[in-house]
Parts: C-alpha cells; structure tokens; sequence
C-alpha cells in the first residue's frame, strides 16, 4: 500500500483528510500538539519551523503524496508575528515540496481564498492574486514555491473551512457553540466567502491527487454567504436563537489585519473534473446527522 503523508493531520482539515484516506494508503499525519488518535493512522510531531525535519521524514517514509494542510492562520497573529507566519506558510512548504518531488510524491498545497483582495468575489483561478493582509502574501508564497517545485504538485484554494473539531473551534463551531450558551455573537454581514465543509473538502482533496494535471483550484462550497447569513443557517438548522446572531459591519470588530470583503469562490474547474464539495446547506445537514450539540464540548483552542 502507498503512503501519504498528511502535514497538519491533527487539524480539522488534515485530521477529515487522515480518516478519509486510510482505506486507500498507509496514512502517517503529523501533529505539533497533543497527537490525536485517529484508529489506523501513526502520528509524528512536526513543527514547521524546523523544515529540516520534515525534508527528512518525506525522505524516510517515500510518500505517494504529501498532503500540507499545516498553517499558521490566525490571521491577525500572522500580522504580528511575521518571521513565522513567513517560515510555517512559504519557506518550509518550498522545502517539503522540493524534496517531495525529489522522491516522485505528488505534492498538494492547501491554500486560502485570502489570496485575492475580495474586491469582485467569485474568483476563479485564472483571476490575479492581491493578497490585503500579510497572512495572504505568505500563502501565496507558498502556492508559488510549491508550483516551482514541480508542475505536478497541486494547490487548492478552500473558503471558510467548517465541520465538528474537538480540537480546536472554527466559525461554525463557535456560532454552535455560543448559540447554545445563550451569548449573542457580533457577526459581519460585509465580509463574504464560500463555506466549505471539511468532510467533504478532505474527499475532494483525495480525488484531486489523481487528476492528470498539477497546478491550482478552487474547491469550495458553491454559495456565496456572509459570515452573518451563513450563521443564521447555522443557527436555524439546529433550532438555535437566530436573534443572538447580531449583524454588525466588519469595520465595528476589533482586528488587526484587513480582511477581503468578498472572497468568494467559483470551483467550476474542479467541477470539470468531477471534484466538488457539497453546498453549506448540505454540509451543515451532514454536521447534524454525525452529531447532536449536546455531544459538542468547545474546545478552548481557535485555529492556530
Ligand atoms: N479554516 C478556514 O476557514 C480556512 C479557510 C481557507 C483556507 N484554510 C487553510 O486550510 C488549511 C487547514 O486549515 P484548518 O482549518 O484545518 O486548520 P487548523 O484546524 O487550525 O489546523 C492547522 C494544522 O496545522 C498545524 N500547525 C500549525 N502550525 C504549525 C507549525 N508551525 N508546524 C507544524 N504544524 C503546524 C496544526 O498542528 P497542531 O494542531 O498539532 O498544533 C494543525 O494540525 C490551512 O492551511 C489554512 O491556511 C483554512
């Protein structure tokens, strides 16, 4: 059986990503943290900032291919701690993705809708990067040290990335999350992307690994929501209060780094070649059906 190699395995991404492919390879994740434990897949701790060690470990196991869903992408820290946001995002994603080609593994690169500047919305991968904050520059750094690396190696670009993490909470998780407590939450209606759910993002990355061409797409959900409709569904769907879900402009939160007002996502490439992640409707359903709220203890952790 092949391997794969899964950078960031014990994130909400990289951990659907480990499960997902476990019938199909021999999968080992890396984790920075406390090692999950997911049956049937070997965990090893890597830290990004010490790419030497993953050059090493991609040279050791011979991977298939190298799934890097690992990110600093907490996008005001990113702002702040820039040597690091640059380190963790570009220059140790160039090195994994160099030596994976070295040993003949298909690399493929998680990126960000954050890499265009959210003026228009509904990119498609033809359209012009212009990243508005520093976490998007060092992202589309890394696209492009991993599109050096190997006209093979592939880069997706996901949008408001949602599904059940105990490990740390994402946007919908926190909307449940607070909901069910009763706090009422401050919500952009003015910033847009297009929710994609993590489960079905991590069988659209499995089958992106065997198209015949490398290089970018779009895989997201189809709808383009604002942070506060998509709430509002989430909230609806699991019969919460939606009026603790208070609209509110993006420029009245308290954040450091500018965000792309409208960084929404056409993934009709991925689309052609049979690659698609369900709508956020579907998504949230399937959210329901793995799990009641009462079953959900939010964790401390955001996303790193
Ligand atoms: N979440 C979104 O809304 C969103 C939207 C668009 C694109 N993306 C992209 O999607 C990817 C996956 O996102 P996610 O939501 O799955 O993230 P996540 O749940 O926060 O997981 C991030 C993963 O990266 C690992 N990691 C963080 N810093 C690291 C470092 N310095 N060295 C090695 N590993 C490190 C974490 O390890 P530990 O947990 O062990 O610390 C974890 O496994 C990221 O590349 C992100 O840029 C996310």
């Amino acid at each position: 059986m092949d391997t794969l190699l899964v950078v960031g395995g014990s994130g909400l991404v990289g951990g659907k990503v480990c499960e997902a492919g476990r019938d199909a390879f021999h999968v080992v994740g890396t984790h920075r943290g406390p090692a999950p434990k997911i049956p049937r897949v070997r965990f090893v701790e890597f830290h990004k900032e010490r790419a030497d060690e993953g050059v090493a470990l991609i040279r050791q196991l011979k991977p298939a291919a190298v799934v890097d869903t690992a990110a600093l992408h907490n996008v005001d820290r990113c702002e702040e701690e820039r040597d690091l946001a640059w380190q963790v995002n570009a220059g140790s994603t160039g090195a994994l993705a160099r030596v994976a080609q070295d040993v003949g593994a298909r690399y493929l690169f998680v990126s960000t809708d954050f890499v265009f500047d959210g003026r228009k919305g509904g990119y498609r991968e033809e359209d012009v990067p212009r990243p508005v904050n520093y976490y998007g520059e060092t992202k589309l750094a890394g696209e492009h040290a991993v599109l050096a690396a190997s006209g093979d190696h592939l880069v997706i670009r996901p949008s408001v990335v949602f599904g059940w993490d105990d490990t740390r909470l994402n946007f919908a998780t926190w909307v449940l999350s607070s909901l069910k407590e009763g706090k009422s939450i401050d919500v952009a209606t003015d910033w847009i992307g297009s929710p994609t759910f993590a489960d079905s993002l991590a069988s659209g990355i499995l089958k992106l690994l065997k198209v015949p061409d490398g290089g970018v797409y779009h895989l997201a959900g189809a709808d383009a929501l604002s942070r506060h409709d998509f709430a509002v569904r989430l909230a609806k769907a699991f019969g919460l209060d939606v009026g603790l879900v208070r609209p509110v402009k993006s420029a009245d939160l308290p954040l450091k780094a500018r965000r792309p007002p409208d960084s929404s996502l056409s993934s009709a490439k991925a689309k052609r070649h049979r690659v698609a992640v369900v709508p956020a409707d579907k998504g949230i359903a399937a959210m329901k059906e793995q799990r009641t709220l009462d079953r959900f203890v939010p964790p401390a952790r955001f996303k790193s």
